[in-house]
């Protein structure tokens, strides 16, 4: 049986994947586990489907101020000395629902429905760049598409310049990727996070202010001029908000798009089944998400003593709710390890459910959907140059880079 460091730990994302086999045998034989892996604080493992919903909807009895994530001892040492984040990710309510509501009149359908040109654009224009001269072609598709695609609409979104796209997306990998190789800073002082951080928020301070001395129309000029209970808001919650919005609506959508691609070369008969019937987009967007999955957990913790399928929960016990587990549940799917792009309904839990259910989760379909809806019908061939190179996290999972021969038609 397992002490549950391939659950947590980020290297053994980055070599293995997703375990997929501890979870399944979790589901079946102890569903609420606890785990104190060395080095890491203890955690009930939540791996069921219906506990992660009964936990996700009482927001009250389960809060996400105290612990957000599983990381190792010597990493909380190190965020302990750092100035909080106050996303709305750590808020619990009644807080949470003052500060959500801020930015999520710019997630509605209404309002997403004008961004749709745009992002249809971003898909051709980044398909016809993997085109070049036409014929067989080779590239990573994370660095050629999956990164981009998410990257330009957020920009856009924060009216942040072209040319700063790359420092999104070097923070964003140092922050997600803290402990992968590649992604990790030279110095081994344990500082780097700290540095990081530092400069990540000197950049969005500068926003803030340029937008509070010139607002315009775009997201960062709304945040910076919000106000919440009659006094504008504060500068920690601010900052954090570019900070969550700017990181996680791109990396995950990334490793949605990245994972969606190496899903459908390892099941070539259902990257024909969506060529042959291109309406099926939108159950093959969800059946992608599911398979994919790129939030890997986050953790509640118990306000009071609770019962969850047996096991007794303690007050003050973090409960870590694994949604790749959620979504290979053999209660809830059929054939949950089939890949079926008309799989319908699909209940995945990949944008959470409840109180912090995914604020991008539109946003995200439509990156999805856009993107694949402008490739699938191009693609005359495809096939992997080599393994996808995963990323080290136990957070968000996925490919860092997945090199592919390929022919797209113009
Ligand atoms: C495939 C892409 C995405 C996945 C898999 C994903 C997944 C998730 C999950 C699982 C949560 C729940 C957190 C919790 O329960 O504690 C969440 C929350 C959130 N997501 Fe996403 N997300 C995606 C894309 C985006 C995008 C595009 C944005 C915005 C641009 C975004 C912004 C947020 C925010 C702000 C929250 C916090 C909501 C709250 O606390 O009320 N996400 N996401």
């Amino acid at each position: 049986m397992t002490d549950g460091l391939e659950l947590v730990s980020p290297q053994h994302y980055g070599d293995g994947g997703y375990p997929h086999d501890t979870w399944t045998r979790l589901r079946q034989t102890d569903p609420v586990a606890w785990f104190e892996p060395q080095g890491y604080r203890g955690f009930w493992a939540i791996t069921k489907h219906a506990d992660i919903c009964e936990v996700s909807k009482q927001p009250d009895r389960f809060l996400s101020a105290p612990r957000m994530t599983i990381v190792n001892e010597k990493f909380e040492a190190q965020a302990a000395g750092q100035p909080p984040l106050r996303t709305i990710v750590h808020m619990d309510p009644p807080e949470h629902r003052d500060y959500r509501k801020l930015a999520s009149p710019w997630f509605t359908p209404r309002n997403l429905g004008s961004l749709e040109a745009r992002l249809a654009e971003s898909a051709r224009s980044l398909v016809n760049k993997m085109m070049r001269g036409g014929g067989s072609q080779e590239g990573d598709f994370v660095t050629d598409v999956a990164a981009p695609h998410p990257l330009r609409l957020l920009a856009h979104l924060f009216g942040i310049p072209k040319e700063d796209e790359p420092f999104i997306l070097k923070f964003t990998n140092e922050i997600f990727g803290g402990e992968d190789p590649e992604f990790k800073r030279a110095s081994a002082s344990g500082e780097d996070r700290v540095v990081i951080m530092g400069e990540v928020m000197k950049y969005f301070a500068e926003l803030a202010a340029d937008r509070r001395a010139r607002p315009r129309d775009d997201l960062a000029s709304v945040l910076a001029n919000a106000e919440v209970g009659n006094a504008q808001i504060g500068d920690a919650e601010l900052l954090s908000y570019f900070f969550v919005l700017l990181t996680a609506g791109h990396e995950t959508t990334r490793n949605a798009l990245s994972g969606g691609l190496l899903a459908l070369i390892e099941h070539p008969d259902q990257l024909k089944k969506l060529q042959e019937n291109p309406e099926m987009i939108d159950t093959a967007t969800d059946e992608i998400l599911r398979w994919t999955t790129p939030v890997i957990h986050f953790v509640r913790t118990a306000t009071c003593d609770y019962e969850l399928r047996g096991a007794k929960i303690r007050k003050g016990d973090s409960l870590a709710l694994f949604y790749p587990s959620a979504n290979r549940d053999e209660e809830v799917f059929e054939d949950p390890f089939e890949f079926r792009i008309d799989r319908d309904p699909n209940p995945h839990l990949a944008f959470g459910i409840g109180e912090h259910f995914c604020l991008g989760s539109k946003l995200a379909r439509m990156e999805v959907r856009l993107l694949f809806e402008e490739l699938v019908p191009r693609l005359e061939e495809i096939e992997l140059l080599g393994p996808p190179d995963r990323l080290w996290s136990s957070l968000v999972g996925g490919v860092k880079h997945l090199p592919v021969r390929y022919q797209v038609r113009a």
